[in-house]
């Protein structure tokens, strides 16, 4: 596993660093494969990432977007149209906005009232779309990730079931903490990736973001240490608030 680290001034200029860091990906899977398999990530930090893409003249040209196919690494317990739905954040600031053929969206189906059955439908189709065999796991080119400032990432929250799930490629996940369900890929799954980009923005992330990456290995207590791509490359993108507490190498 290759890590590589980027932090930039503020979340402005983190959302421009993610955007070239995502076309780059993008290019070099088109020109692999023929296609861009992208998971994204939910929560708030990545909307301005999304917007640039769609909204920014020199990106929303280059993007690739007929070849691109959108996953998500995890959803609330909700209808597509509720304002918790990380799908409708993504819709209406990026998918909605830009040429993209529904067949290449995947949105995870939170509004199934069972969210066992939800789990259950979006592993079915990525073991459809991705023809796999049992053993197999879906090889995204790139999945973005958050961190929350418990250390979560997508929906592996602290002590909850789904942090040790080995074979699942889809878990539903009790949150406590939250009274509520998530829907969400499994550690193997993420690590199975070609790349992994975790964009984490604002103080908030400071102590949790040096534990998880200077602190002992307790995932967990902080899941995002469960991140660690089999042969994928991880990548953390970080503004100075995020970082802050991060020893730098020399410093
Ligand atoms: C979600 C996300 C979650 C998110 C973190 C960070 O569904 O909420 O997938 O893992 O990435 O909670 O969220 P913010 O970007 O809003 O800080």
């Amino acid at each position: 596993m290759r890590t590589d680290m980027t932090i930039t001034p503020g979340p402005v200029e983190l959302a421009r660093t993610a955007a070239a860091e995502l076309l780059s990906q993008a290019r070099a899977a088109v020109q692999a494969r023929g296609r861009f398999d992208l998971v994204l990530a939910g929560g708030s930090t990545p909307r301005a990432l999304y917007a640039l893409l769609a909204d920014e003249p020199s990106l929303r040209a280059d993007m690739p977007w007929s070849r691109t196919h959108f996953f998500w690494g995890d959803e609330r317990h909700v209808p597509p149209g509720h304002p918790e739905s990380n799908y409708r954040m993504a819709h209406e600031v990026m998918l909605a906005r830009v040429p993209i053929p529904e067949a290449n969206v995947h949105r995870i189906h939170g509004e199934q009232p069972d969210a066992m059955e939800a789990a259950d439908a979006y592993e079915a189709m990525l073991r459809e779309f991705y023809q796999l065999k049992d053993g197999q796991m879906p090889r995204f080119d790139l999945v973005l990730l958050g961190m929350g400032a418990d250390g979560h990432t997508a929906s592996l929250f602290p002590g909850t079931q789904a942090l040790g799930e080995q074979k699942r490629l889809v878990a539903a996940n009790w949150v406590e903490k939250l009274n509520t369900w998530r829907l969400t890929l499994t550690a193997p799954v993420l690590n199975n990736a070609v790349s992994v980009a975790f964009l984490i923005a604002g103080a908030d992330k400071a102590e949790s973001l040096r534990a998880v990456l200077q602190g002992e290995w307790q995932p967990e207590v902080l899941p995002a240490q469960l991140i660690r791509p089999t042969t994928g490359r991880l990548l953390w993108l970080l503004d100075e608030a995020a970082a802050s507490l991060v020893q730098r190498n020399g410093s």
